[in-house]
């Protein structure tokens, strides 16, 4: 059966850890259940100020990771870097602001341009596969194949705050986003305030290949475990 690809972002449990600053929940055993319970992927967000994942975690998670590695990055020198060194199996190119409480928005690559292009052509050149995560907009995505992505992250936060009647519009933004996408040759991928109430149209989007979603899976993981918690969300995907 044609599947989804899952990427579970396992940052919370590492947001979790660093409440205390002490050693337990380990992000790395939770990447270790969730490919239990039927992960593809283990995404994680390297952020600039490290408040929740750590190199350490980043390092032994490139190792120990038997599924594939999705490093989410800001696009600065000192990540291209750390990239390089890892090797993940992509990395998909995030916007950070300090203050946020998480990835708030797509990154704005009209305005970013030639000055995030240096960091794609090294990644490529490394042999890393690169996404851009952008909000559902074609100038965007345009944009996205013309600075050489391999792929597109289309941001789903609309989609999954939107009440009533914008939430059919921003589903709209959505596919249509992702029928541009394909247009251009970009894989698509899609992630952010997925759950296990919201996923399933985007699912029934032909040109979404991958998923990302953390804060739901390890939301209910709290009261499950992670490998049912993953194992719910593998099997709400398919197709
Ligand atoms: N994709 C990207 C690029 C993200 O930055 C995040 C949040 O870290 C996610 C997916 C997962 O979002 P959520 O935790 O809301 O499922």
């Amino acid at each position: 059966m044609n599947r989804i690809r899952l990427g579970v972002n396992i940052d919370h449990v590492a947001t979790i850890r660093e409440a205390r600053k002490t050693t337990e929940p380990d992000p790395v055993t939770a990447a270790m259940l969730a490919e239990q319970g039927g992960a593809d992927q283990i995404t994680f967000h390297l952020r600039e100020d490290r408040r929740h994942i750590q190199n350490r975690d980043a390092r032994l998670m490139s190792e120990m990771v038997q599924t594939m590695v999705n490093l989410e990055m800001a696009a600065t020198s000192e990540m291209q870097e750390i990239a390089l060194a890892l090797h993940p199996d992509s990395v998909t190119l995030v916007p950070e602001r300090r203050e946020e409480v998480t990835t708030e928005g797509g990154l704005d690559l009209l305005r970013l341009g030639d000055r995030i292009s240096g960091v794609v052509n090294a990644l490529k050149q490394g042999g890393v596969k690169i996404a851009a995560f952008v909000n559902p907009d074609f100038a965007q995505i345009k944009e996205t194949a013309r600075l050489g992505f391999d792929a597109v992250e289309i941001h789903t936060g609309a989609y999954a705050n939107a009440k009533g009647a914008e939430k059919e519009d921003t589903l709209r933004a959505v596919r249509d986003s992702a029928t541009a996408a394909k247009k251009y040759r970009l894989r698509v991928h899609a992630g952010h305030g997925l759950t296990y109430h919201n996923v399933q149209p985007i699912v029934l989007i032909p040109e979404i290949e991958e998923l990302n979603i953390g804060h739901s899976i390890i939301s209910r993981a709290v009261f499950v475990g992670i490998e049912r918690a993953v194992r719910e969300m593998a099997e709400l995907i398919k197709r």
